[in-house]
């Protein structure tokens, strides 16, 4: 229980992403998470599809047209005891920086599978970011009143695709579409049958059936889902806390979000086997450990998320320490001190002032100017955190104004764009500043910052795209020797968020070519959005 210490109250935080293809059900989990945690009363209040759609989550037009969830909110919760922060995380691979980022802020990840889809494109992507974050992954299989894909195969699929072992922890009695109820593998000789609630509004009622009536009323299903609970164990598929935080093996759960079927099971899980926030690695080597004096780690830069106040909120993710409102702490970049008068928790457009957070919450500065994405802040001992990745882009589009008139909005808007890392930003003297390029990882990157320019910044844009599919760093003479080539065509930029000069070329292809040309010039990779 709560003790009020920075340590104590760390060991009853969870801080978790649920990661998923977009349509997995993320959104619908979310809410049964939260209402299973009581933080609602009825489930279709914070987000749902058709009718239900966009309260909270998606506040923006953009991902509310296109039913993605482009930006990220912090829901927080209380459930035995426990404190758990849950952390939204963009749908789509274009937003796999962002993603990257969340990923940053949080201890674990439930990575979410359709039951009838299996392991998809995004899933993949999205696990790798786990993979190399070292994030421990609880899968959860959703859509499981559904017709859909065998139980084992998918089993395998995890473990051939993903080298994870899966431990299933629930097991489904019935195939995908008829599900009868769940076998918690801690306690096999006992079937959970579910009433759903009308609608899945509410928690769906349970019920313990032991063996014998299970087998008489389910007979094949039953023995079936017995017998692969036995294979599964002699092939040594039980839960091993060491091997789940070394990211070796993933606890599975089976359920129906909608339905809210296994969803306490899960989010029993998430308290019982998710990691609390530890000491967490510096830059210059050692670790903050949680007792240390504040330290936080600015995640996500988010503007205009209030469209009345114009704002500009910093999402710190806290490492060490307690955080307290008004508090003034020391920004490590700028080694000057920081006031954070105001401070919120941000859920979609609700807020609340926080007071106190501790290791694991999240806490939005609001009118944080001066603060950048992969910032740390800290009192007491110095404290850096490693610095954000950026993800080596590629796509490519020059950005010019649409009336030349506006273009101090313009200037503006693309400034404060880059610092929130919605783009990369890209200058040569060549272009100028009147039309820099724009470097993204996913091209709906674009289709954002035209978006936002137009109505945020009031000044429309007009992208041109550059046939350039890869970059490599490089250094300024490489930049210009690119920009001079004969055999290639390419060009050198410079990256304004961190001064990184990157040489662009039309495909990986013509790299070589390159270097033959040019053989001095430096050309080192950068880290691949997905590896
Ligand atoms: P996302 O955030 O991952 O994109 O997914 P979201 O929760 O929006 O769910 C995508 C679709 O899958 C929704 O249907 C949702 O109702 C459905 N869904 C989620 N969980 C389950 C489940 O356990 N079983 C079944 N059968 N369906 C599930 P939709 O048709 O797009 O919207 P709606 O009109 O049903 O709300």
């Amino acid at each position: 229980m709560s003790d009020g210490t920075p340590a104590g109250e760390a060991a009853r935080r969870r801080t978790f992403a649920v990661i998923s293809h977009p349509d997995a059900g993320k959104s619908t989990l979310t809410e049964a998470l939260a209402l299973h945690a009581h933080a609602l009363t009825s489930a279709g209040a914070v987000h749902g599809k058709g009718s239900r759609r966009g309260v909270a989550s998606d506040w923006m037009e953009m991902e509310q047209a296109r039913g993605i969830s482009v930006t990220s909110a912090v829901l927080q919760f209380a459930h035995r005891g426990q404190v758990l922060n849950l952390l939204d995380t963009p749908g789509h691979a274009d937003f796999s920086e962002d993603t990257y980022r969340v990923l940053a802020a949080v201890d674990c990840a439930v990575m979410l599978i359709d039951a009838a889809k299996g392991l998809e494109e995004q899933t993949r992507k999205l696990f790798d970011v786990c993979r190399h974050r070292g994030i421990p992954v609880i899968t959860f299989v959703n859509k499981w009143d559904r017709p859909g894909r065998d139980a084992l195969e998918l089993m395998d699929e995890i473990e051939s695709e993903f080298r994870l072992r899966p431990t299933p922890v629930t097991w489904p009695v019935g195939i995908a579409g008829h599900l009868s109820g769940l076998i918690d593998a801690r306690d096999p000789e006992r079937m959970i049958r579910y009433t759903r609630a009308p609608g899945g509004e509410k928690e769906a009622v349970e019920e313990t059936y032991p063996a014998d009536r299970a087998a008489g009323e389910f007979e094949e299903d039953w023995a079936t889902a017995r017998d692969e609970l036995a294979l599964l164990r002699e092939t040594g598929a039980g839960h091993d806390p060491g091997d789940f935080l070394a990211g070796k093996s993933t606890p599975v759960f089976f359920g129906a979000a909608i339905s809210n079927i296994g969803v306490r099971l899960l989010l029993d899980a998430v308290v019982d086997m998710a990691p609390p926030p530890a000491a967490r690695e510096l830059e210059a080597g050692g670790v903050r450990p949680v007792d240390a004096p504040f330290s936080g780690l600015v995640f996500k830069v988010q503007a205009n998320m209030d469209r009345a106040h114009r704002d500009r909120i910093a999402f710190v993710r806290v490492c060490s320490g307690v955080f307290e409102r008004g508090m003034t702490v020391t920004r490590a970049a700028t080694r000057k001190p920081f006031a954070t008068k105001y401070a919120h928790s941000v859920f979609g457009q609700d807020r609340s002032a926080v007071e106190t957070a501790y290791p694991g919450d999240v806490v939005g500065l609001v009118n944080a100017t001066a603060l950048r994405v992969g910032d740390t802040l800290y009192s007491g001992q110095r404290a850096v955190f490693p610095p954000m990745p950026t993800f080596a882009p590629e796509h490519f589009a020059v950005v010019r104004p649409v009336d030349i008139g506006r273009s101090k909005q313009f200037r503006r808007g693309i400034a404060q764009l880059d610092e929130e890392g919605v783009v990369q930003v890209l200058v040569s003297d060549r272009r100028g500043d009147q039309a820099p390029v724009l470097a993204a990882v996913g091209p709906m990157q674009f289709d954002v910052v035209a978006h936002r320019m137009e109505f945020e910044f009031s000044a429309a844009v007009r992208l041109e795209s550059l046939p350039y599919g890869t970059a490599r760093a490089t250094d300024q003479e490489g930049a210009e020797a690119l920009s001079r080539s004969r055999l290639v065509h390419g060009e050198g930029m410079r990256r304004v968020r961190d001064g990184t000069w990157l040489g662009l070329f039309p495909s990986k292809w013509h790299i070589s070519s390159f270097q033959r040309e040019f053989p001095g010039s430096p050309l080192e990779p950068l880290i691949a959005a997905h590896q």
